[in-house]
């Protein structure tokens, strides 16, 4: 894992910003896997406004809310088109969402491992994290070989979550999410996690024990994981001191080109 912090969100999202851009730039049809919430939506905006070739890049989400039609004001399919698809020349053909409406849930799910894998794979998943440490809807105690499939949020996700709906009643209770096993298949993660409400997640993670209670801590398990994150979010962690020391004295071919 390499830990990346920085003093402000803002200063860690252009990081992650490079990141993406580069792999746009050496792999115009690259596989992106996306995020919805509030951890990506400067990401998107950065992206944006560098105005990169989209035409041949071919994108997954990971979650979407089960019974929200892709036209609802909550539902993920209409943030992403909002915060970014609209704004950039990706070919709708090759955009990919779990579908809230989907009927035979088994086989829908089955589908979208199934057109994963079709694509070639994901080259660089974007994660947020939820405070219990979730990545994608996996809930604590999800399998870490879990597919495509149904979950059902907690109490902890509904409330965090509430902030999108009038209120907590509407937020719905189950939800379509890549598995963890689909994310570790990735070739690359991009973990994003700012404020203080992800620190004791992030600590987990980063520098806990691999436990299904904190399923992002997974991703100790990962070959090539990033994490950005912003002073708040990486104030629990015990080796601070050493990412830190470890991004400022990077070798010169380790670092990131910078954008035009
Ligand atoms: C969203 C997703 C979730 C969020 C997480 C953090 O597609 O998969 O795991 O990334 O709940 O949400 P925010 O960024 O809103 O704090």
């Amino acid at each position: 894992m390499e830990i990346i912090i920085q003093p402000t969100a803002e200063n860690a999202t252009s990081v992650a910003a490079l990141i993406i851009a580069r792999l746009l730039r050496q792999k115009p049809d690259a596989v992106l896997g996306l995020a919805t919430g509030s951890s990506p939506l400067l990401l998107y905006r950065k992206l944006i406004a560098l105005h990169l070739d989209w035409s041949r890049v071919t994108t997954f989400n990971l979650d979407e809310y089960l019974g929200l039609p892709p036209d609802h004001p909550q539902s993920y399919r209409h943030f992403m088109e909002l915060h970014l698809f609209q704004q950039i020349n990706l070919d709708p053909r090759n955009i990919h969402m779990p579908d809230g409406m989907a009927q035979d849930v088994p086989e829908y799910c089955a589908r979208y491992e199934h057109q994963i894998r079709a694509a070639g794979g994901i080259d660089l998943q974007v994660l947020g994290i939820g405070t219990e440490g979730h990545i994608g809807f996996n809930e604590p105690t999800s399998s870490l070989a879990s597919r495509t499939r149904i979950k059902t949020l907690t109490p902890q996700t509904r409330q965090d979550n509430a902030r999108f709906f009038g209120s907590e009643a509407q937020v719905p209770h189950h939800c379509l999410t890549m598995g963890i096993g689909t994310i570790m298949d990735a070739r690359a993660n991009l973990l994003l996690a700012f404020g203080n409400s992800k620190a004791r997640a992030i600590a987990g993670a980063v520098e806990g024990p691999v436990t299904s209670l904190n399923p992002a801590s997974v991703l100790q398990m990962h070959p090539t994981v990033k994490v950005c994150l912003d002073s708040e979010a990486a104030s629990l962690l015990q080796k601070s001191d050493y990412y830190r020391w470890v991004w400022d004295h990077k070798p010169d071919w380790q670092q990131l080109p910078s954008l035009p």
